[in-house]
């Protein structure tokens, strides 16, 4: 099971998160972290900044691989998942730009594209720590309704909801992308430890979905169900359809001393 931890706002799930992802860093320098975008994760990247700035740690030998990345943007477009990483991920925390990646980074062909990617996240050792988001279709990655649980990176087809849920950062929803390269739930599900973030109401059906439905490639979310270590952190608001929220309060409230995410 998931062990999910409500918290009462957004930054509190940014500081576990980072802490969290500052422990690896204290024991692995070179980890190798899942980086996921939009606005979910933000909290996180900030928290972990915030901490590196208090009590500096060498972060430079630190890998990254981009969950995704949308296909047809012209290059350097400020909204490409590259800009984005760059500019949220990269320099705040003072990653090394060559070592932090992204699906079609190293593959001119898009029909490469996946294999390539893959193949250097399995020679990098795997990813340690991925971070998530998750969509109101209840995709995880770019991964939309359908995704075979075994997929890995490959092109996709955003849904109409998912483009108009990523207007808001584009001058119209015509400038939105209709293909991603993401890595699949395959890919997502190899990764040593998945810390999946949601906050707000609009979170609500796709959260109940993954953490308490049936497993179901309807609700690609619900393949976290799979995974041995899973932490899922939201608001109130996105836990609002949990079932059992109770019980993961009080299982929050009543952890070992020991027991960290
Ligand atoms: P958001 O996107 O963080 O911008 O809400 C999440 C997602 O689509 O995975």
């Amino acid at each position: 099971m998931a062990e999910v931890v409500i918290v009462d706002h957004r930054e509190q799930a940014g500081e576990l998160a980072a802490h969290a992802i500052r422990s690896l860093i204290e024991q692995q320098p070179d980890a190798v972290l899942g980086l996921a975008t939009g606005s979910t994760p933000l909290p996180v990247y900030q928290a972990l900044a915030r901490s590196l700035e208090a009590n500096p740690l060498d972060v430079s030998a630190v890998r990254g691989f981009a969950l995704d990345e949308y296909v047809g943007l012209p290059e350097g477009h400020p909204e490409s998942y590259r800009a984005v990483i760059t500019r949220e991920v990269v320099e705040p925390l003072g990653l090394t730009p060559s070592l932090v990646h992204l699906p079609g980074y190293n593959s001119p062909a898009i029909e490469t594209a996946g294999a390539n990617y893959e193949r250097d996240i399995t020679d990098a050792g795997g990813i340690d720590l991925q971070i998530l988001g998750i969509g109101s279709t209840g995709h995880i990655g770019f991964n939309e309704p359908g995704s075979s649980f075994a997929s890995l990176t490959r092109i996709k087809t955003l849904t109409e909801q998912t483009r108009q849920d990523n207007a808001r950062f584009f001058d119209s929803i015509d400038d939105v992308p209709r293909h991603c390269l993401t890595q699949g739930l395959g890919t997502i599900l190899r990764a040593r430890h998945l810390v999946l973030l949601a906050f707000g109401e609009g979170k609500a059906d796709a959260i109940a979905a993954a953490v308490e439905g049936p497993l179901t490639a309807s609700q690609p979310g619900s393949a976290i169900q799979l995974h041995p270590h899973v932490t899922v952190l939201v608001d109130e608001a996105a836990a609002s359809k949990l079932q059992n929220a109770d019980y993961y309060r009080y299982t929050w409230a009543n952890r070992p001393d020991w027991q960290t995410i």
